[in-house]
């Protein structure tokens, strides 16, 4: 009977290891897609805007839309249509532009994969 636990104990990490993973990271991808609904009016609702002067967000680099939300915070980022995001960004908290830019930066991506 002792001969049977390691083997239930590997086996429950394993499945753990292998469920959570993915589980966790599309929970993050969840989250982000309800936190951009907002974005979408602009940034359309797959991340390709339809206006000219609304740059896309669809597969941006993580880091990237990081940077650039908190620069409009900031205000490092201004003049032109900067204002429009400025208060955008206003509204977020760390963990919103996490989220958010987690979700961009998977969008397209995710969904090949899946
Ligand atoms: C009212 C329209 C509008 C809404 C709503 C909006 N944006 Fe924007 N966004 C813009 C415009 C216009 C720009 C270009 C601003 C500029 O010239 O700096 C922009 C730029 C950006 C950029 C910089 C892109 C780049 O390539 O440098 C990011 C990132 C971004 N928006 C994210 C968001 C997120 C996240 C949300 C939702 C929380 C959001 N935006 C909501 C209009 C909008």
């Amino acid at each position: 009977m002792g001969k049977h636990l390691p083997l239930r104990s590997v086996l429950y990490f394993l499945s753990a290891f292998l469920w959570t993973h993915p589980l966790a990271a599309d929970e993050k991808f969840s989250i982000g897609e309800q936190k951009a609904k907002t974005c979408m009016t602009c940034h359309g609702e797959d991340g390709i805007s339809s206006i000219e002067s609304y740059p896309n967000l669809r597969g941006q680099k993580m880091a990237y839309l990081i940077t650039a939300l908190r620069s409009y915070q900031t205000r490092e980022r201004s003049g032109g249509l900067a204002v429009l995001m400025q208060q955008q960004a206003d509204a977020l908290s760390d963990q919103d532009i996490s989220d958010i830019a987690y979700y961009y930066s998977k969008l397209g991506v995710q969904e090949q994969r899946q």
